[in-house]
């Protein structure tokens, strides 16, 4: 075991890549390994990519030429390559940067401890082999590294959907879910730590334990997940609307743990596109589940992720996903013009649309969502809200927090709080977020 070294991890992409840079963290702390901010002092670096528009991709090999230079004058630095970019890749990225030591995959965590000793004695190495359900124990390392009030837990791997845009089932593989025995016993690990929120982390949640006869679904998960001492709130994210159970939905009016927000990725409002991106579901079943959830929770607010641009999207489909934004009302949106990704059903439908079109399309529709946003958000002004204190503001001079609806409030309050729910008055609204002034302790005024 080597002692006192430093690691630094650079991380690109979605929730599921944080976590596991927790999770390299974690495997890597035991081997003496301790993470560090400053790249410049690092003994290891690791870059845990994302691939899920060609942009995310080239900003890695960006990257990792500005490492060039710093390995040229550190040696011994070991620099490696994780995550979706990796797995995609492989050998090719070893092949092309010389100055690289090493490249794991999506399914490959577990094998660090190796790796990194074989790059030390200068093996380079490529590790990208996807495991099966037989190896859960591999693909879900519980090691509960990271700190704070809220945190992710993982409970399923990889994606089985094939959306006809979407890289990730190639670099993720196949859908596993993790044993409900295991993600119970790693949530009650967090609260007993002090840990006050949970959101279960998967490409497509509401899919969990389906194709395993032994395992509960979903919505039992989350009752199960909600019934453990100190859960004050429960989050879930992604939920495929297609996969949205009406039992799932009745959770929402039993348990008051969870909180009053879903993303529910919408991606397109036209049929026609939908049906092309082979989504599973038509814009009114889509809505179906919208004002389903609604019905059972009338201050529950949506969120939504949205391409434009998709391969042959005309200028009335397009007008249609905006109908959809003006219907729903979306508190927010991640929005992103259509990028072709190789091995996809997408990339082979001839693409006529220039990118002028498509970025017109983007801003318009980045416009229109900020305005409802800061719409939304003034409705808040002035009326009492819960919220859970995460910690210490961006800029440090305040704290932060968040409503059921995922809104971040900042407040003025001394740090005593963090950790705690309090009751805020609303009194400042922007497009990113609100303020507001302490008015009481959830305990004690109700
Ligand atoms: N599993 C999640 C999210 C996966 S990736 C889900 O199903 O919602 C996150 C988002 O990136 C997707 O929802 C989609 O909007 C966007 N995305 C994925 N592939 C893309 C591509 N090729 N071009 C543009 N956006 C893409
Ligand atoms: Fe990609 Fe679709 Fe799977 Fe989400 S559900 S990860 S968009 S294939
Ligand atoms: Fe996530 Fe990007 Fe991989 S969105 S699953 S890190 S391709």
């Amino acid at each position: 075991m080597t002692t006192g070294k430093l690691l630094y991890i650079e991380t690109f992409g979605c929730q599921m890549n944080v976590n596991d840079s927790e999770k390299i963290a974690g495997i890597l702390r035991d081997e003496g390994y301790v993470r560090t901010d400053n790249v410049k002092d690092a003994d290891l670096v690791i870059l845990n990519t994302c691939s899920v528009r060609a942009k995310a991709e080239e900003r890695v090999y960006g990257q990792l030429a500005t490492y060039k230079g710093l390995k040229r004058s550190k040696p011994q630095l070991l620099l490696g390559v994780g995550g979706c970019v990796a797995q995609q890749e492989g050998e090719r990225m070893l092949e092309r940067l010389p100055h690289l030591d090493f490249v794991f995959g999506t399914h490959s965590l577990h094998l660090l401890p190796d790796i990194v000793a074989d790059a030390a004695a200068g093996r380079r190495q490529v590790l990208i082999e996807f495991l099966g359900a037989e190896e859960r124990k591999e693909l879900f390392p519980s090691v509960a590294e990271g700190q704070g009030v809220t945190r992710f837990v993982t409970i399923t791997q990889g994606c089985d959907n094939f959306c006809s845009y979407c890289i990730v089932p190639h670099v993720r593989g196949r859908e596993v879910s993790r044993r409900s025995d295991d993600i119970l016993a790693e949530v009650r690990q967090m609260t007993e730590g002090g840990v006050k929120e949970v959101s279960l982390l998967g490409q497509n949640v509401n899919s969990y334990g389906l194709k395993d006869p032994n395992e509960i679904d979903f919505p039992h998960l989350v009752r199960k997940v909600a019934a453990i001492p100190g859960i004050e709130r429960l989050r879930f994210i992604t939920s495929h609307p297609k996969d949205i159970s009406p039992d799932l939905i009745a959770c929402f009016a039993e348990l008051p743990q969870l909180a009053s927000h879903v993303h529910l990725p919408l991606q397109a409002g036209s049929d026609r596109i939908l049906g092309l991106m082979n989504r599973g579901y038509t814009v009114a079943e889509y809505l179906a589940v919208i004002d389903a959830l609604k019905a059972v929770r009338p201050d529950m607010q949506f969120t939504s992720d949205m391409i434009v641009g998709f391969p042959g999207e005309t200028d009335e489909e397009f007008a249609a996903t905006l109908a959809i934004m003006e219907r729903v009302r979306y508190i927010d949106l991640y929005s992103f013009m259509y990028s072709p990704r190789p091995g996809t059903a997408a990339a082979s439908m001839a693409d006529d649309l220039t990118r002028a079109v498509k970025q017109e399309r983007l801003t318009q529709l980045q416009a229109r969502q900020r305005q409802l946003t800061l719409e939304i958000h003034r409705e808040y002004l002035g009326r009492r809200y819960p919220v859970l204190v995460e910690g210490t503001s961006k800029r440090g001079n305040q704290l932060m927090g968040k409503t059921s609806c995922n809104q971040v409030v900042l407040i003025e309050a001394p740090a005593t709080v963090i950790g705690t729910t309090v009751t805020v008055l609303i009194t400042g609204a922007t497009v990113s977020s609100l303020t507001g002034d302490v008015v009481g302790k959830m305990d004690t005024d109700t």
